[in-house]
């Protein structure tokens, strides 16, 4: 174990990346911009709250969001009789392998408590802050000399432009450890009109698809109160039916604020002086004190210094390439809007803390995507802050949601709140794929982490998840085997649930699962249950049509029907995001090779959701193909836009986290190889530094 250290000392000495160049890659992709973007904002923000910026480097002209893990709200319950409360709701009985099982999904017979069950709760946009002109109806268009730039390496926004021939400067911060947004702003004009409106939404019902969240014109429905606690400080109260909140605001000089103006829960603070310092702390309860806007300065340049220089990192710059200068780009601009946008204490939202998609919920089937880059960049503290405790949170509504079901241990939901519970579907109530991600997780913990204490965190979680896996297998007496499913979804979530069986990368993601639960026990000279093993020695075998591996087993029409080719292409994840089989047969791969070339030949990629296009990278990658990885991950459909956001395509919200997410794994294993080929696998002729990377799986 030491020498192995020193090596790995050694290897990180020879390799290492200065502080000095990281830098340099890093600000060489710093997004400039002299207009605000219609669709993506620019964002300051600590993984649990973020602020969304238009040009002015204010929410002045778009009402960008401002967003966090706790601000949540709840429409009034129906009334409608027998469907008053969320105990109400039954769901519907499905069968299941000769009995009725029921399912959360949406009854028509209880359709208003359903569909409140689906809405509710919602993240809610805590409030917006932009200029004032002193007069009415001034556009951007009325702003001249606009210029904006994000400095990723101390998380600022710098914005300035010319307003009647007077300059603005503003800077844009964000505390690194509260929900504070700080800004700096410098101009005559802050005593002759300039001053900045505070504007606080009702929440509204959509779904996504809205840059913006929250209405402006349901004032009535919510209430604002204001508190001028100090000459330099003030609190307002935001009440919503049973979610409050206070925003602390904090200035250095001197200042006033007013309002809100009739009808209306808009403020407005003036300053006397050519120089504000201004700070807006939003949290759940009154805090006892808020940081200064100097404070807030240094704690997010020491932040962001520490996440640059620290982690593993992949330097692209010698490389003479658009190709890896476009790589190389998408892979910082993620690594900061994931810190931005996913490190949070609840899984993060697809769209993380710009706008909301699916509500403001949280999907636990695309975690391992959104969490996982930390663990493999080696940023473990912002992994560890939703896990595994998101897992122990949930553990009791998960054990019952199996027990109602009639199954053994805890089967995780899907569309989830920080209540942990899964909002009614069919799809949400039948999909499987999420419930081996803790085993996923756990085992890049311990590769890191090889001690004890990991050990004892996941093992009720781990045994639980186990429990559930093995009692959700169907022991099938005509054909001797455990089946996956039906009724169920996989992950491409297109097949019919009532004939979908054995889908080829659910059976080898239950293979995975038990195999790292079954390790885990060994680990710790624990026994272990023995239903475990039996399951995994007796899975079915992974189907193969035609000698490649298709979606389910017996699918008809498997690469002849474009209904089947559409969706996410998942049997590539067994060998792209899926180790080998450390049980039972070993992967063909003769029909790992066929399957990939199908793939390529007939798949609808033009329909595919963006991390489909990293999965197929990553199986490009094992099968020794890294120019086909690289063309997937520049794949015209994989967009991400000039500040990095990943483009949602045809079929999902933008910006659609999991592309970004997907990208830094698909980099990591390019950077770092796997176990058994380890090491850069990188286009031939590409000259690359790496530094930290352990080999996935
Ligand atoms: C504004 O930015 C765009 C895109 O970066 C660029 O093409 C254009 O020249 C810029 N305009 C000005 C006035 O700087
Ligand atoms: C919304 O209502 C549900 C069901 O009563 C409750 O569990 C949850 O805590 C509520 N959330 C908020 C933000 O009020
Ligand atoms: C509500 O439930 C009660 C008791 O089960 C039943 O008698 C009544 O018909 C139900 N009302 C409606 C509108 O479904
Ligand atoms: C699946 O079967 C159940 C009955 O068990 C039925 O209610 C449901 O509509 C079927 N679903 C589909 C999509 O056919
Ligand atoms: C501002 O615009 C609104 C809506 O277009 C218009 O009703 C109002 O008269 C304008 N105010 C001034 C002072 O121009
Ligand atoms: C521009 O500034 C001048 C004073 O310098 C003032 O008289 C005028 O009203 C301002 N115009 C606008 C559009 O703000
Ligand atoms: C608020 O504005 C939206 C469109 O922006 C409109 O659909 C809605 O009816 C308005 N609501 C009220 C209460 O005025
Ligand atoms: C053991 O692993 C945990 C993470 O699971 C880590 O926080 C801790 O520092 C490790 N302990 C030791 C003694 O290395
Ligand atoms: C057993 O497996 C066969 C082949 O997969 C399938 O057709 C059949 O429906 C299964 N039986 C049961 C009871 O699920
Ligand atoms: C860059 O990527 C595109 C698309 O993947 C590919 O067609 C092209 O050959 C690549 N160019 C170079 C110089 O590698």
């Amino acid at each position: 174990m030491r020498v192995l250290g020193i090596l790995v000392l050694l290897v990180s000495i020879a390799e290492a990346i200065s502080v000095c160049q990281r830098r340099k890659v890093v600000r060489s992709f710093n997004v400039r911009r002299n207009a605000s973007s219609l669709t993506t904002p620019l964002q300051v923000g600590n993984g649990n709250f973020a602020f969304g910026a238009d040009v002015t480097g204010l929410q002045t002209f778009q009402p960008y969001g401002t967003l966090s893990t706790w601000g949540w709200h709840n429409f009034s319950l129906p009334t409608t009789a027998n469907q008053t409360s969320v105990d109400d709701f039954t769901g519907l009985q499905w069968w299941t392998h000769g009995r009725l099982v029921p399912y959360a999904q949406p009854n028509p017979a209880q359709s208003d408590i359903s569909t409140w069950l689906i809405q509710n709760p919602q993240r809610i946009n805590l409030g917006n802050i932009g200029f004032t002109f002193g007069r009415p109806n001034v556009t951007e268009s009325d702003l001249q000399q606009k210029e904006q730039v994000l400095d990723m390496w101390t998380g600022k926004i710098s914005s300035s432009f010319v307003y009647n021939g007077s300059a603005v400067g503003v800077e844009t911060w964000a505390a690194p450890d509260s929900d504070t947004v700080a800004i700096a702003i410098e101009s005559d004009l802050l005593k002759s009109g300039l001053g900045l409106f505070l504007d606080f939404p009702y929440p509204d019902r959509n779904k996504f698809n809205a840059p913006f969240v929250g209405v402006w014109n349901a004032t009535d429905q919510h209430s604002t109160a204001l508190d001028r606690t100090s000459s330099n400080s003030a609190t307002i109260k935001h009440t919503l039916g049973q979610t409050t909140y206070v925003v602390t605001l904090l200035w250095e000089g001197e200042g006033a604020i007013s309002g809100p103006a009739k009808g209306t829960h808009r403020y407005v603070f003036t300053a006397a002086t050519n120089k504000l310092h201004f700070t807006a702390s939003f949290a759940p309860t009154l805090q006892p004190e808020a940081a200064t806007f100097g404070a807030i300065v240094q704690a997010s340049r020491d932040w962001w210094r520490s996440y640059w220089s620290s982690g593993a990192f992949i330097d692209l710059s010698a490389v003479k390439s658009a190709n890896a200068t476009e790589l190389q780009r998408r892979i910082i601009l993620s690594q900061y809007l994931l810190a931005v946008n996913s490190a949070s204490s609840n899984p993060p939202q697809e769209s993380g803390l710009v706008n909301n998609g699916w509500y403001g919920k949280f999907h636990l089937e695309m975690n391992l995507w959104n969490s996982l880059p930390f663990a493999r960049w080696g940023h473990f503290p912002l992994l560890w802050r939703s896990l595994p405790n998101m897992y122990n949170r949930f553990l009791h509504s998960s054990f019952e949601r199996a027990h109602t079901q009639g199954y053994s241990g805890a089967r995780w939901g899907k569309m989830t709140d920080p209540t942990g519970r899964s909002a009614p579907g069919e799809i949400n109530s039948l999909l499987i794929w999420q419930q081996a991600h803790p085993m996923y997780f756990a085992e890049m913990v311990y590769r890191s982490y090889p001690n004890s204490t990991t050990l004892s965190q996941w093992d009720d979680i781990l045994t639980a998840t186990a429990d559930f896996m093995a009692s959700y297998a169907f022991f099938n007496a005509s054909t001797g085997v455990y089946d996956l499913g039906p009724p169920m979804y996989p992950v491409s979530e297109n097949t019919p649930p009532n004939a979908t069986i054995n889908p080829t990368f659910e059976l080898a993601y239950w293979r995975f699962g038990l195999d790292v639960a079954i390790r885990w026990k060994t680990r710790q000279s624990l026994p272990v249950p023995e239903q475990w093993t039996t399951v995994r020695d007796n899975l079915a075998a992974l189907p193969v049509v035609d000698g490649t591996y298709p979606v389910y087993e017996g699918i008809p029409d498997m690469w002849t029907d474009s209904k089947t080719t559409n969706d996410h292409p998942a049997m590539a994840g067994i060998f792209g995001l899926l180790p080998p089989p450390s049980s039972g047969p070993a992967l063909d791969t003769k029909a790992l090779r066929k399957t990939a070339d199908k793939i390529k030949q007939h798949w609808a990629l033009e329909e595919s959701y963006g991390w489909d296009f990293s999965m197929l990278a990553m199986n490009s990658l094992r099968l020794g193909d890294a120019e086909q990885a690289v063309e997937y991950l520049l794949h015209p459909i994989f967009a991400f836009d000039d500040t990095g956001y990943p483009v949602g395509g045809s079929r999902v919200p933008t910006p659609y986290f999991p592309n970004a997410a997907s990208l830094l794994l698909a980099t990591a294993m390019m950077a770092g190889g796997w176990d058994g080929d380890e090491g850069k696998h990188f286009p031939r002729g590409w000259v690359v530094d790496v530094e930290g990377f352990m080999p996935a799986l």
